[in-house]
């Protein structure tokens, strides 16, 4: 059977990890998913540094456009972030009848709606394991592991940067500007880091995952959004001496009300395993009626452990994609069509 095409819009850290991931186990994707993926094309404005990366393996071109308008592409990995061209490009390349794997939390809790009601119309499937948690199958065990149960709650340290910030102004008694740069400078930081520090990072994920969990649209207006800027070295000291971490997070819960979406800073009981996650790792517990408490942990940041997400899309949708239609799993890959437009 001919390789399933790719192309790859942006390849900076996850980027550049997705290519060399599949390159090293590329035997072993090629048995799961039934069929080689290639990423044939690359769209990058560092178009040297790009042709570095790819080695003459893939096409390289400085216009995103090419990519999404060239029939021979059957997946487009979006991995350029924000959402003002990412937006653009993913609608172009659904409209083109391409499937999208994307990392971008920012775009899909904006503009999820928009983009899985054109994806649902054109039959293609959005996927974005890599939008949550990193490297942790989070969306997976939502939507598959978890499919029988009733979602009560999830609450998760999902956003590593203000993980680390917290974990070393504990650890080392640094101050906040300083271990914002290292954040940085080892790359979990988004672009525009007061989208982690304020919190709002952690409320697009927890966005998705309301999504998810409980079939309902995206609704990041409805949350509530507090980062950890206003906290000081000494709060995290007192809540150590009363046996408490301080810890970001991003909580949804089902209540008689409706559903609860909301991100901020919260004493955790030190001997709880939540409460001992360090430094960039995610953790995310999910509360479901059958299963009763699930975590799950990991690398919530990073150029391989986002990769391995979003690999795992592609390997999901070459399977989908190669199936015969009548046999295909609807919308494996796809969030869930409003089940309920719960209030928020
Ligand atoms: N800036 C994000 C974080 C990157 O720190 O978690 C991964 O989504």
């Amino acid at each position: 059977m001919k390789p399933i095409k790719v192309g790859l819009l942006g390849i900076g850290t996850v980027g550049s990890g997705t290519f060399n991931v599949l390159k090293r186990n590329q035997e072993e994707i090629t048995r799961r998913a039934g069929r080689s993926i290639e990423i044939a094309m690359v769209a990058d404005l560092n178009i040297e540094r790009a042709r570095e990366l790819t080695n003459g393996v893939a096409e390289v071109v400085n216009d995103a456009n090419l990519v999404v308008n060239n029939p021979d592409i059957d997946i487009v990995i979006e991995l350029i972030g924000g959402y003002g061209i990412a937006k653009d490009l993913v609608l172009k390349a659904i409209a083109n009848g391409k499937h999208v794997v994307t990392a971008n939390k920012a775009l899909l809790a904006t503009h999820g709606n928009e983009i899985f009601k054109a994806a649902q119309e054109k039959g293609v499937m959005v996927a974005f394991e890599a939008a949550v948690a990193g490297g942790i199958p989070i969306i997976k065990a939502l939507r598959e592991g978890l499919t029988a149960n009733r979602i009560q709650w999830i609450a998760g340290i999902i956003n590593g940067t203000t993980n680390f910030i917290l974990s070393e102004m504990r650890d080392k008694g640094l101050d906040f500007g300083a271990v914002l740069k290292q954040a940085q400078a080892l790359g979990y930081a988004e672009a525009d880091p007061t989208f982690d520090i304020e919190g709002v990072d952690a409320a697009h994920k927890a966005t998705i995952m309301a999504s998810i969990a409980y079939g309902i649209p995206m609704q990041f207006d409805k949350a509530y959004v507090e980062g950890i800027t206003k906290l000081e070295a000494s709060d995290i000291r007192y809540a150590e001496d009363l046996g408490y971490r301080i810890k970001l997070l991003g909580i949804t819960k089902r209540t008689p009300e409706g559903i609860e979406l909301r991100v901020h800073p919260t004493l955790i009981p030190e001997k709880r395993l939540i409460a001992n996650v360090e430094g960039a790792m995610n953790a995310v517990l999910v509360q479901g009626d059958a299963v009763g408490a699930t975590l799950y942990y990991g690398k919530g940041a990073g150029a391989e452990p986002t990769a391995s997400a979003v690999i795992a899309d592609l390997v999901d949708i070459t399977r989908l994609a190669t199936a015969d239609p009548e046999h295909r799993v609807p919308h494996l890959a796809f969030q869930p069509a409003a089940i309920s437009d719960l209030p928020i």
